[in-house]
């Protein structure tokens, strides 16, 4: 039935297909920023935690009686941890800016998408009347764009750090969005940059406001699945009333909380291990003469299912990113702090950019 599409794809190398990885590969590939996923002490922890609870799962949506008190203790911790006033767990981080951007965009409103903007949110945007793309990274580009349409409401979306371009947050967008309602999506800055380790917020000394919103999630560089929402009471009220991926869905598993609480709470004790060897890595890439605001590191090649192949010879996992998922092909290394820093010089070599 989609043998064309299926062919068409491969004639243009954009076919896909899932690999079971050798496991002893040097993982610069994963989101596991920090390593935390193979310390088994933390999944002890977590396991004996759900344990000791009455019940393995949730077993319903948050909006019937899926809502334990491990939701309930894990959201007070984030947002106190954050300083926001309020929060909610959610399924995924691909779930969460589904919900943000389909519920909060109501008519009238107005979204601002970063161009880059993760795909849960390009797949959002086509569920609201009226959306304006900006200029990646650009606040002159927003701000001209906010000032030139008309809106009751406008909704800007944005990331702390790039997936795919590794790119920092330009701290003027706050500014610039400040009569606008801000979602900060910090997939991939929570746990990698800040003072606390706590993202763009915490990197730019931000106090969270009402008109801001800032969207993690856990399977990243905290080590366990799913994804968390916090803002105003208001705005989390809202979110429980009209959030489609939020209210219709079974609420996060009581597993997946307690291993993150486990690895936010090993960051926190380690912090200052964990921002030198951060720290130690961005060196390493910077002497190769690359660049690294967070620990994506990219490197545009065009032919690049054969290198990653060729690494994978040499004991390295890294990503091979196509279109469309970006505009011209890249390797991307993430630095992770679970591989060292000798491998990573190894493989910066192997990738033969000039030491
Ligand atoms: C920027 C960004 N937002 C959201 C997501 C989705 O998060 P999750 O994997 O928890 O669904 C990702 C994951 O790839 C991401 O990179």
């Amino acid at each position: 039935m989609y043998q064309r599409e299926l062919e068409a794809l491969k004639r243009a190398n954009r076919f896909r297909k899932r690999e079971l990885f050798d496991p002893n590969l040097k993982d610069f590939a994963s989101n596991d920023y920090l390593g935390l996923t193979s310390k088994k002490e933390l999944l002890t922890n977590a396991y004996q935690k759900v344990y000791s609870y009455p019940i393995n799962a949730p077993k319903a949506s948050q909006l019937v009686n899926g809502y334990t008190s491990l939701h309930f203790e894990f959201e007070q911790f984030l947002a106190s941890l954050n300083r926001f006033e309020a929060g909610i767990t959610v399924g995924s981080g691909f779930l969460a800016n589904l919900a943000l951007i389909e519920a909060l965009v109501r008519k009238g409103d107005t979204l601002f998408l970063d161009e880059e903007f993760h795909a849960s949110g390009i797949l959002a945007s086509r569920l609201v009347d009226k959306v304006v793309v900006f200029n990646h990274n650009d606040p002159k580009d927003l701000k001209k764009k906010l000032s030139s349409h008309s809106y009751k409401r406008a909704i800007v979306a944005v990331e702390g750090i790039y997936s795919m371009s590794g790119d920092l947050l330009n701290p003027e967008i706050f500014e610039v969005a400040k009569e606008a309602l801000l979602i900060v999506d910090e997939a991939h800055s929570s746990g990698v940059v800040g003072e606390k380790l706590l993202g763009v917020f915490d990197l730019f000394n931000i106090t969270p406001s009402f008109n801001h919103i800032k969207m993690g999630t856990l399977g990243k560089a905290y080590g366990s699945y799913g994804a968390y929402i916090l803002a105003s009471q208001e705005i989390i009220s809202f979110l429980e009333n009209r959030a489609k991926p939020i209210i219709y869905t079974t609420a996060l598993s009581l597993m997946d909380i307690a291993l993150a609480l486990e690895g936010i709470k090993e960051i926190n004790s380690n912090l200052s291990f964990y921002k030198q060897e951060i720290i130690a890595r961005q060196e390493i890439i910077r002497s190769f003469g690359l660049e690294a605001k967070g620990l994506i590191v990219d490197i545009p090649i065009k032919n690049v299912v054969e290198v990653q192949k060729r690494l994978i010879k040499e004991g390295f996992l890294v990503g091979a990113i196509r279109p469309p998922t970006v505009k011209s092909p890249l390797i991307r290394v993430i630095a992770r702090v679970g591989e060292s820093k000798e491998d990573l010089k190894r493989l910066l070599r192997c990738l033969s950019v000039k030491n």
